[in-house]
């Protein structure tokens, strides 16, 4: 029923996604072709003017392959006065493409209007030659990924849940994730390309402004007191810091927060040492003795509930609470041999 407004629209705003100085438009095209990725839609060709990126803390999607874009129009520059909330000017697009075992299957976008952050999906024909844009309200079960198991292509409403939590809408485009000194323990990073975009870069075709003016000199780096905590940091900082701390009220009163600032140089000063390492949950383990439950407890991963949730995909359990459908082994270990070792009470 909501069909007939929605094309009418959609219809308007066809010719000019980004068009327009301002990138005033509101609808996102019927396809993906319409949205300016591709200089020869027919080859898959991007366009030159549309920039590859690779941020070094992934988000977990169950184990998608995932390309990236930014595009910034011409002669505009990204505010970076604040460095861990970049202000992006309209008509900015950013792009992510998703693939299981070699196949494009959707590919999201964000873009900048004159009236906010918008965001569309669009699902890939069997033939990959296109891209059609995905209903607003997203598609249960849209691909099996191992028996009982189905990637879902999340509504507009969940893009929202994890974009719009205070901070910057744009997760993956930021200093941090940018940051030329990488981690190497980063779980699932995929390796910069030449030509891809980073903070290097972004310095020396003069598209910050505000930026401190050592940014390119001491980018950022997680201060941790090993690596493989900085690699732990990393991985929390961009899966679950996106919605810890957060705005709702939900989510505040948790104060648990997960964030690492780019400008952190102090490890001792990360606010995961106050909101998590040897706080009591608000939720405990199933298992645990009562009363035992921490967020993290230094040497006992098993009585710390950030792992315990990361390996849970109950729906009432799992974390992050949407997104994937496998626990992200990998990284579940990492942060269970972090607990074990790194913080076990001997070695502090
Ligand atoms: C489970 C939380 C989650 C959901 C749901 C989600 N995203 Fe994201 N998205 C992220 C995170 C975290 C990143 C940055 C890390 C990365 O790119 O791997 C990101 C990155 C992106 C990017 C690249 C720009 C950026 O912000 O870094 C685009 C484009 C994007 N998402 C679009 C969408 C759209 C459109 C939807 C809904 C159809 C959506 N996302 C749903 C968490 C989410
Ligand atoms: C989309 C937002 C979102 C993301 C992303 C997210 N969480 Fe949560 N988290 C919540 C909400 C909402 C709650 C409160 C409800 C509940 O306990 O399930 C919560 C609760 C928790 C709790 C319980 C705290 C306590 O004291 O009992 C833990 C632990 C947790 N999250 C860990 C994580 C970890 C680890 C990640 C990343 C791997 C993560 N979360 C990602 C929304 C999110």
């Amino acid at each position: 029923m909501r069909l007939v407004p929605l094309l009418t629209i959609t219809l308007l705003g066809l010719a000019s996604l980004g068009a327009g100085p301002g990138g005033g438009v509101d609808a996102p095209p019927p396809l993906l072709s319409g949205t300016g990725l591709y200089a020869d839609p027919a080859k898959l060709a991007i366009d030159p003017a549309n920039r590859p990126y690779a941020p070094q803390y992934p988000l977990w999607s169950d184990g998608a392959a995932k390309t990236r874009w930014v595009h910034l129009p011409a002669g505009t520059r990204i505010d970076a006065t604040s460095l861990d909330a970049w202000k992006f000017p309209p008509g900015t697009k950013l792009w992510k493409e998703f693939a299981f075992a070699g196949r494009k299957v959707e590919t999201r976008l964000m873009w900048r209007s004159g009236s906010g952050w918008k965001y569309a999906t669009y699902l890939w024909n069997p033939a990959q030659t296109e891209a059609a844009l995905a209903s607003a309200d997203g598609v249960k079960n849209h691909l099996e990924l191992e028996s009982g198991k189905a990637h879902s292509i999340p509504s507009v409403k969940d893009c929202r849940t994890c974009h719009e939590n205070g901070g910057s809408e744009v997760l993956g485009f930021n200093a941090l994730q940018l940051s030329p000194d990488r981690d190497p323990l980063a779980p699932h990073a995929e390796p910069l390309q030449p030509g891809m975009m980073t903070l290097a870069t972004l310095v020396q075709e003069g598209l910050l402004t505000g930026a401190p003016a050592d940014l390119a000199q001491r980018p950022p780096r997680i201060p941790a007191a090993t690596p493989r905590e900085r690699a732990v940091l990393g991985y929390l900082a961009a899966n679950c810091g996106t919605c810890h701390p957060g705005e709702s009220s939900v989510l505040s009163r948790l104060g648990l927060d997960l964030r690492v600032p780019s400008g952190a140089r102090d490890a001792a000063a990360l606010p995961w040492r106050n909101g998590a390492l040897d706080v009591p949950g608000k939720t405990s383990i199933a298992d645990a003795p009562e009363g035992q439950s921490r967020r993290i407890k230094p040497g006992a991963p098993d009585l710390s509930l950030i792992p315990y949730r990361m390996a849970s995909r109950r729906p009432a359990r799992q974390m992050p609470p949407l997104g994937s459908v496998l626990p992200d082994t990998v990284a579940l270990e990492l942060v269970r041999a972090w607990i074990a070792e790194d913080l076990a009470p001997a070695k502090r």
